[in-house]
C-alpha cells in the first residue's frame, strides 16, 4: 500500500451561465420617485470563477431606467437600477426591462431576468370633467327623478386617487329643492317640480372630487322649456253693479283682466261670452277686455244676468278657463203706474152711508222699491161747483174708494173723477183713469100729484055734464114721480068713491071716466080718493080727491064755487085780525117798556122822546134758494120783504113766504104755508140814537 498525494486540479471551462435566482422579479416604484433613485435587484450567479463568473449587467433598452454595476470584494458584482427619467403612472404604468448578467467566459454566457416594473400612483390628477359646461333643456312638466343630465369627470389617478364624487358646490336654494345628484355617477335628477313661469333657467356648478382631495368643477345650465300648464286666468277689475238700466247700449259695465302664465302662444288668450246675452267684450289693451251692453237693459223684462267669461289660450292642446260674473241691473223710474182697466164703473144705490164703500181701483207699477210702489189719489176736480173730494175719498194705498157723503139719485145720477196713480220715484210718474160711479134709484120719492093741484082741492071741482055717457073722459089725474125707471111707473087707482059704480080710473093713464050713463038719480056731488101708487118695491103711493058736480046749470056751479071761497076767505080775514092785533100789542109794549128804561136812566130832561125810537130791521136774505136736484119736480122759495121807507113812523108790514109743493124729509107732499111777521124801522137821519 503505498500513499500517494495526488492534486488534481479541475481546470475550470466557462461551463455555466449567469443565473437569476428568480425569472422574474416584481419592482413598485412611486411615480413621484426623483431622478436618480436607485434600485436593488437581485445578484445573478455564476458558479463557475474567474473570469468565468459574472462580469456585468446590462439592462434592456428604456426610457427610464439604466443600470449600475457594483463590485463588491465578498459578492462580487451586483447591480442597482438607476431611475433616470421621472416616470408616470398615468402614462405608463407597467415597464418591463430585462436585465442580463454575463461572464467573462469564451464564449460568454448570459443568463436574463424580468423586472417588472409597477409604476406605483400618486394622486398627482385632478378630476378632468368631459364638458366644462352642461347644457340642457328640459320640460317643465318632466317627471320626477327624470334624469336631467348627466355629468361625468375623469380622474387618472387610480385606486382612491381615481375615485370621484360629485357634489354641487354653486347652487341656489331653490335649484337644490329641485335637482339631486348622484355622487358616484354624476346623474341630476329631479327631486322637486319645476316651473317654467316661476324659474326658467337654473345654472349650477357640480364639484368633482377624487379621494385624496383634488377637485374640479364644471357649471350646469338647465333651461326649463315652457308647456302649456296654466290655463287662462280671469280677474274682474271692476264691476258696475247695480248698473243703472237707462244706460245707453255700449256702457261699459266691467273690466275684465287676463293673465296667462305661459308665454308664446300659450300665452296668447282668447276671451269671450255666450252669444244670447245683451253684452260683448271689446278688447282694450293687452290682456284688459271691456264687458260693455249691446242694447240698453230693461231690469223690468230681466233683471240680473248670469255672465259666464270664457278664456282659452292657444297652445296645445288649448287650456280654457271661465269665470262668472253676477250684473245686476239697477232700477230706474221708467214705468209710470197702470190701471188694470182703462175705466172703472161703479154703481151705488142712493141713500147710501157715508163712509160706504164703493169699489177699488188698482194700478201696477213694475219698477222696484218706492218707483214701483203706488199712491191713488183723486185728480182735482169740481161736480156742481163742489170739490170732488166732498163727494169721494180714496184711500191712497189700497185705491178704495169711499163716498163720503150720502147720495142723492134724484141730485146727482152719475159722477165722473178722474183717479191719479202715482208712484213715489223722482220724478214720480203718474197716470189717471176715469171712474163713472153710477148712482142707483131707490123708492124714496113718492108720487106727487099735479092735477087736480092737492091745496085748491077745494075749488077745483069738475063739471060733468048730465047727459054724460058711458065712457065719456070727465077728467084726468095727472102725477109725477121724482124717481126713475119702475120706481116712477105709477098707477092710479080710486080708492073711495061716491058713487063706487060711477066712474073709473086708467090704471096708467089717470084718466076719469064714467063707467055708466049718468042719471037722474045720481048725487050732484061726487068726490073721488084717488091713490096713486109708485111700483117701487115698496112702493110709495099718494092720494087725492077729485071732486066732481054732474050738473048743467053754470050758475050752481058757481054758487057752489063761491060758498066754498067766501068760507075760505072769510077764515083768512080772521087769522089777519088776529094777527094785527097781537102784534100792536106787542109792539106797543115795546115802546113803553123801552121808554120806562130811559127814564130810570137819565135825568136829562132834553132827552124825553126827543129821539126817535129806531129799532133795527131785521136782516131777511133777500132769497133764499135751496139746491134742488134733477127729477120731475123743482121748486124754489121766493120771500119777499116789504120795509118801510124812512119816515117820523116805524110801522110794520107783512112779510109773507109762500112755499109750494116742498118736498118734506118724511116723503109725503104736504103744502107749507109760512106767514111771517117782521118789524122793521129806521132810524131818522141826523140824530144820534141810543138804545
Ligand atoms: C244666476 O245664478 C244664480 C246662482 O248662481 C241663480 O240663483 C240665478 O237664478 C241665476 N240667474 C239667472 C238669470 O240665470
Ligand atoms: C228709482 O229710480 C231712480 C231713478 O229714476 C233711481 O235713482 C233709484 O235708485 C231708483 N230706486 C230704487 C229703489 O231702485
Ligand atoms: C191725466 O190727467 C191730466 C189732467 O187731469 C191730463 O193732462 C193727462 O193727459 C192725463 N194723463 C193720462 C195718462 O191720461
Amino acid at each position: 500500500l503505498e500513499l500517494h498525494r495526488v492534486t488534481l486540479e479541475i481546470k475550470d471551462i466557462n461551463d455555466n451561465a449567469p443565473s437569476f435566482p428568480h425569472k422574474e422579479m416584481h419592482l413598485e416604484i412611486s411615480e413621484s420617485a426623483s431622478k436618480g433613485a436607485r434600485f436593488s435587484v437581485d445578484e445573478a450567479v455564476d458558479p463557475d470563477s474567474g473570469v468565468n463568473s459574472v462580469q456585468g449587467y446590462t439592462l434592456s433598452a428604456n426610457e427610464h431606467f439604466t443600470v449600475a454595476v457594483h463590485t463588491s470584494a465578498e459578492t462580487g458584482k451586483y447591480a442597482d437600477i438607476i431611475l433616470e427619467n421621472d416616470l408616470d403612472r398615468e402614462s405608463q404604468d407597467h415597464h418591463i426591462l430585462i436585465l442580463t448578467a454575463y461572464d467573462g467566459g469564451s464564449p460568454p454566457k448570459s443568463g436574463t431576468v424580468v423586472i417588472h416594473v409597477r409604476v406605483m400612483d400618486v394622486n398627482d390628477n385632478k378630476p378632468v370633467f368631459t364638458q366644462t359646461v352642461y347644457k340642457v333643456s328640459v320640460p317643465e312638466n318632466a317627471p320626477l327623478d327624470a334624469v336631467v343630465v348627466a355629468v361625468s369627470a375623469t380622474d387618472a389617478d387610480e385606486g382612491i386617487n381615481g375615485d370621484i364624487t360629485y357634489e354641487f358646490s354653486h347652487i341656489s336654494m331653490r335649484a337644490k329643492s329641485i335637482f339631486s345628484i348622484d355622487q358616484k355617477t354624476g346623474e341630476i335628477k329631479l327631486k322637486g317640480p319645476m316651473d317654467f313661469e316661476d324659474t326658467s333657467s337654473f345654472e349650477m356648478r357640480v364639484k368633482a372630487k377624487d379621494g385624496a382631495g383634488q377637485a374640479a368643477s364644471c357649471k350646469v345650465i338647465v333651461d326649463v322649456t315652457d308647456i302649456n300648464d296654466n290655463a287662462p286666468v280671469i280677474f274682474i277689475k271692476s264691476l258696475k253693479t247695480p248698473f243703472p238700466e237707462n244706460e245707453p247700449s255700449g256702457s261699459e259695465v266691467a273690466v275684465i283682466y287676463v293673465q296667462d302664465k305661459d308665454t308664446e302662444s300659450s300665452g296668447k288668450v282668447k276671451c269671450f261670452i255666450k252669444q244670447n246675452t245683451p253684452f260683448k267684450l271689446s278688447l282694450s289693451i293687452k290682456n284688459h277686455f271691456s264687458l260693455i251692453t249691446t242694447e240698453k237693459l230693461d231690469r223690468e223684462r230681466e233683471s240680473e244676468y248670469n255672465i259666464t267669461i270664457t278664456a282659452t289660450d292657444e297652445g296645445s292642446p288649448p287650456l280654457t278657463s271661465s269665470k262668472s260674473l253676477k250684473v245686476i241691473v239697477g232700477d230706474v223710474n221708467d214705468n209710470p203706474p197702470l190701471f188694470e182697466k182703462q175705466s172703472y164703473s161703479a154703481y151705488l144705490t142712493e141713500n147710501n152711508k157715508p163712509g160706504s164703500t164703493i169699489c177699488s181701483v188698482t194700478a201696477r207699477d213694475p219698477d222696484w222699491r218706492q218707483n214701483g210702489s203706488v199712491f191713488y189719489s183723486l185728480v182735482p176736480g169740481e161736480i156742481g161747483g163742489l170739490s170732488v173730494s166732498s163727494f169721494l175719498s180714496i184711500n191712497g194705498d189700497t185705491g178704495v174708494i169711499s163716498a163720503v157723503r150720502t147720495f142723492d139719485y134724484e141730485q146727482y145720477k152719475k159722477l165722473t173723477v178722474k183717479i191719479m196713480a202715482r208712484d213715489n220715484g223722482s220724478p214720480a210718474l203718474s197716470s189717471n183713469v176715469t171712474l163713472r160711479v153710477f148712482i142707483a134709484d131707490e123708492n124714496d120719492n113718492s108720487p106727487q100729484i099735479l092735477y087736480p093741484a092737492p091745496q085748491e082741492n077745494s075749488i077745483m071741482t069738475e063739471v060733468v055734464p048730465k047727459g054724460a055717457l058711458s065712457g065719456s073722459l070727465v077728467s084726468k089725474v095727472i102725477a109725477v114721480d121724482a124717481d126713475s125707471g119702475q120706481n116712477a111707473w105709477l098707477s092710479y087707482s080710486i080708492v073711495k068713491a061716491t058713487d063706487a059704480g060711477l066712474f073709473t080710473i086708467g090704471v096708467h093713464s089717470g084718466e076719469i071716466r064714467t063707467q055708466r050713463d049718468i042719471s037722474e038719480s045720481d048725487l050732484m056731488k061726487q068726490s073721488l080718493i084717488i091713490a096713486v101708487r109708485d111700483n117701487g118695491q115698496p112702493s110709495l103711493s099718494t092720494t087725492c080727491a077729485v071732486h066732481l058736480v054732474i050738473s048743467d046749470n053754470l050758475a050752481e056751479i058757481t054758487d057752489l064755487k063761491y060758498a066754498n071761497h067766501e068760507q075760505d076767505s072769510s077764515r083768512l080775514t080772521l087769522y089777519l085780525i088776529i094777527a094785527l092785533v097781537s102784534v100792536s100789542t106787542f109792539f106797543l109794549t115795546f115802546i113803553i117798556l123801552i121808554l120806562t128804561v130811559k127814564f130810570c136812566q137819565s135825568k136829562k130832561p132834553r132827552l124825553l122822546f126827543d129821539t126817535a125810537v129806531a129799532i133795527p130791521s131785521t136782516h131777511f136774505p133777500p132769497t133764499y134758494a135751496e139746491m134742488e136736484g134733477p127729477g120731475t119736480l123743482r121748486s124754489s122759495y121766493n120771500y119777499d120783504t116789504y120795509l118801510s121807507t124812512g119816515s117820523r113812523t116805524s110801522d110794520f108790514k107783512f112779510l109773507a113766504s109762500y112755499k109750494e109743493n116742498m118736498l118734506s124729509a118724511d116723503h109725503t107732499l104736504r103744502k107749507t104755508s109760512t106767514d111771517m111777521i117782521s118789524l122793521s124801522g129806521e132810524c131818522l137821519s141826523g140824530e144820534s140814537s141810543e138804545v
